[in-house]
């Protein structure tokens, strides 16, 4: 039916891969394929296995189990074939403080042996927006600068695939939308297949064409950002209680006609209910709890955190529930 998606091979193709790390199961069987040219998300909370994925996408770790392929090319047999087409961002920072961009860029295009790697530096400070810090070393540059330099060097010999692992973790606001203009640029321009691992709902929304949700190991859900969340059928209304004991209510929602699922967060005292046509039922279910002192009530679309709990059945980030940002 839709001959057109399978002629082209791949960018990346993940099958049944797991990875341990002695008792630790990291990854548990996952299966994903990333079309070429395509700005891919994997989107986890912490210890979801995200940057254990990119390692063996990048050749770094090996698998237990699974066939992986990248560019075409076996991660464990073609080794230096798939090193050859990627580029790599690490989560953790990697560059030497004592030296200047153009030096990094310089090295990078040594190891690559660029014959044209004064040009290809001078042309990616540019497009990082580093030019006219290119011979300043790299302690005295900012977090968002260090991030840009890095893109830029993983940049440098023009991969076909771009793995960048959380690229603005730790950044303030405005390194972040830096960054984020960089890869929207950069994907703009073609070509480049990007992965990017992300614990942010709102990085893997603002620039994913597809996402790939990981928990413990495991992928959960796959898709567009919107359609995922549309996917969830309805809206999302939120009530608080004054006591924990609310939470009892969740059968009888479950009940309510048009409801689709109810979600359970007795620490924080509250249901989550995703229902078809919020606005018109939400009299009814406040009806439904009355017995318990509601002390809040919220009525929203579906964000992609809704999306996780939906698919996992616990929030994404339990610390957060307790309120503040
Ligand atoms: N080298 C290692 N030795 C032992 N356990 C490891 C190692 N690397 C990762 N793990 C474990 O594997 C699991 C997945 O880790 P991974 O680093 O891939 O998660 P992540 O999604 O990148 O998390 P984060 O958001 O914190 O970076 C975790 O339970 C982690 O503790
Ligand atoms: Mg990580």
């Amino acid at each position: 039916m839709d001959a057109s998606a399978t002629t082209q091979p791949a960018a990346i193709r993940v099958e049944g891969l797991a990875k341990r790390y002695r008792a630790v199961v990291a990854l548990d069987g996952l299966d994903l394929s990333v079309e070429q040219g395509a700005f891919y998300g994997l989107l986890g909370p912490n210890g979801a296995g995200k940057t254990t994925t990119v390692s063996v996408l990048a050749t770094l770790a090996r698998p237990d189990a699974g066939r992986v392929q990248v560019a075409g090319h076996d991660v464990v047999s073609e080794q230096a074939e798939v090193r050859r087409a990627i580029g790599i961002v690490f989560q953790e920072p990697s560059l030497d403080r004592e030296l200047t961009a153009r030096e990094h860029l310089d090295l990078q295009g040594r190891l690559y042996h660029l014959d044209d790697r004064r040009r290809r530096t001078g042309e990616a400070l540019e497009r990082v927006g580093l030019a006219a810090d290119a011979d300043r070393p790299v302690r005295g540059f900012s977090g968002g600068m260090k991030r840009r330099l890095e893109i830029a060097r993983g940049l440098l010999h023009r991969p076909r695939v771009l793995f960048l692992d959380e690229p603005t973790l730790g950044l303030d606001v405005n390194a972040r939308a830096g960054i984020w203009e960089q890869l929207r640029e950069l994907h703009a321009a073609g070509g480049t297949t990007v992965f990017l691992t992300t614990h942010s709902m709102d990085e893997a929304d603002a620039l994913c064409e597809r996402i790939g949700i990981l928990d413990a190991g495991r992928l959960v859900a796959e898709g567009a950002p919107e359609a995922l969340k549309s996917a969830l059928g309805g809206d999302v209304v939120e009530i608080g209680f004054e006591q924990p004991d609310g939470c009892a209510a969740a059968e009888l929602l479950a009940r309510i006609e048009g409801v689709l699922s109810v979600t359970r967060e007795p620490e924080a005292a509250r249901l989550r209910i995703t229902v078809r046509d919020g606005s018109r039922r939400l009299a009814a279910l406040l009806e439904a709890v009355r017995p318990h002192v509601v002390s809040e009530v919220a009525l929203h679309r579906p964000d992609l955190e809704h999306v996780f709990l939906h698919h996992t059945g616990h929030p994404f980030e339990p610390e957060r529930l307790g309120g503040g940002g």
